[in-house]
């Protein structure tokens, strides 16, 4: 069934506007896999999705606990008796126990370094819930809040859809492996001011996505001085914490106002368990922060955003097992190394390079000599002829507001083995790096510097196949049913 935009002429501006940022390349990509799902043996031609963020690689380590532990879930024989006492209507404070374990988990993920308060742990519906919620305890419509790009598509819908606060970026770039400086902060804050919009705060995404790098002592350091000085918030989603799969360690913005000086009413805290245990089916957002009016405000807003007092039960007890959770997070990260090992090794035989990271599920590729001409236009029809051709989900830079356009983000823990593979031999092919006998002569243009294409830029015409795409042994399919709409 179609629905076209007259039948949104009867609602809310609010429910109308464009802010949702539905319309853009990373939603279409996702719409594009939904059609044409790969699937090794019913559809090998189908499109791979490599634009989600899922960590899917120790889902056994999880269904190994629940079968050793039925008593923690209230639908089995052994749990039923809890039913009664957790299908009652459950307060916003949420499940002491809940709260507890949460607390305790995040105090590990971030090595026991810190403590956290269970007190002070918010729930929300997922890290999508927990930023939002933030936002309408700390800014009103019109305001701003600061934000380094690139960063996740999602924050546009998250932090500003229905809150309408706007987005400032800062900007960072490929010169500097996409640090944040202080240049570009006050930078950022200056064309806020100018504009004459109230800044209220910056938020960063610590590791980020989409980069899969952190942040550093000394930049978390200068952060903080920075939002100090100016006296608006810092909100750090730290969603992704425990997928740092290799050195140097997470630093969490708790380990460091311990030593800076600082308003810590200020400080503000977005975790979820989405990526780092793999539930973000579970919707299990946090807010954790050091403000007692935003603990007290958001939890009378989390009434929209409850976890369900049955996944708090289930988590109470999971997260409780600290044998289990030492276990679990030591075999995700070597999982998550291998891996990203794997995709990045396998990227660079084609002379591909992706930014240096070490944390994430997800890398940054460099496609830029790949580019016809370094604009947002030629990168979007370089993604078209990725995902209508090559049948790759990856995300185009521009999505995640990257200013320089020809790097992708590509998802590489929600797939097994096997589809790594296939999707590293399509780009083999892509490239002309899977049969050298279909490679044709490198050109010298400096587009195709790096990369040895085995077709010419004039055929970037989604129309027209490359060679190497019609061979009848290439994995890469031959009919493109793919319709996207950029
Ligand atoms: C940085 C960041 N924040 C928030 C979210 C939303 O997570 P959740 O599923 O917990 O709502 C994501 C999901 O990709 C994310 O990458």
């Amino acid at each position: 069934m179609g629905f076209t935009s007259a039948n949104e002429q009867y609602l809310s501006k609010i429910a109308t506007n464009e802010q949702h940022g539905e319309n853009s390349p990373y939603f279409d990509g996702l719409k594009a896999y939904d059609n044409d799902p790969f699937r090794t043996n019913q559809n090998p031609n189908g499109v791979i999705q490599m634009g989600l963020a899922e960590n899917n690689l120790s889902y056994d380590l999880m269904e190994d606990w629940i079968k050793k532990n039925p008593e923690a879930s209230i639908c089995t024989t052994d749990g039923v008796d809890k039913f009664k006492d957790v299908a009652i209507f459950q307060d916003y404070h949420g499940l002491p126990e809940f709260r507890k374990a949460v607390a305790k988990f995040m105090g590990r993920v971030r090595g026991d370094r810190v403590t956290f308060d269970p007190d002070r742990i918010v729930m929300a519906g997922g890290a999508t819930g927990a930023n939002e919620l933030l936002m309408f305890c700390l800014a009103d419509p019109g305001d701003a809040f600061l934000v380094p790009s690139p960063y996740y598509p999602g924050l546009d819908r998250d932090l500003s859809w229905r809150t309408k606060v706007q987005l400032f970026p800062v900007i960072c770039e490929s010169s500097n492996n996409f640090q944040i400086t202080p240049e570009a902060l006050e930078e950022a804050y200056e064309k806020a001011i100018q504009a004459k919009v109230n800044v209220k705060g910056l938020i960063i995404i610590n590791p980020s996505n989409p980069l899969g790098t952190i942040l550093d002592t000394k930049t978390l350091q200068a952060l903080v001085r920075f939002i100090n000085d100016k006296n608006i918030h810092l909100v750090c989603d730290e969603i992704y914490a425990a997928t740092v799969f290799s050195s140097p360690n997470f630093i969490s913005i708790s380990e460091i106002i311990e030593d800076v000086d600082c308003d810590r009413d200020l400080i503000h805290i977005v975790y979820s368990l989405s990526k780092d245990m793999g539930f973000p089916g579970f919707r299990v957002g946090i807010v954790y922060s050091y403000n007692d009016a935003v603990v007290n405000c958001g939890r009378k807003m989390s009434s929209f955003g409850l976890v369900s007092s049955q996944t708090q039960y289930f988590l109470a007890s999971l997260l409780a097992d600290e044998v289990f959770v030492e276990m679990f997070l030591t075999e995700s990260a070597k999982r998550l190394a291998k891996r990203h090992g794997i995709f990045t090794n396998g990227l660079e035989q084609m002379g591909i390079s992706c930014l240096k990271s070490n944390a994430g599920l997800f890398c940054w590729m460099d496609l830029r000599s790949l580019l016809k001409e370094a604009t947002v236009e030629a990168e979007i029809v370089l993604w078209r002829v990725i995902i209508n051709k090559v049948k790759l989900n990856v995300s185009p830079g521009s999505s995640f507001h990257c200013v320089e356009p020809g790097w992708f983000r590509a998802c590489f823990a929600n797939i097994d083995d096997e589809t790594v593979e296939v999707a590293l031999q399509r780009i083999r092919l892509f490239v002309g790096k899977g049969k050298e006998k279909e490679v044709v002569a490198v050109k010298n243009k400096p587009w195709q510097k790096n990369l040895r294409l085995s077709f010419s830029p004039q055929k970037y015409d989604e129309s027209v196949p490359p060679p190497c795409l019609m061979s009848p042994h290439s994995p890469i399919p031959h009919s493109p049913l793919v319709r996207t709409r950029t």
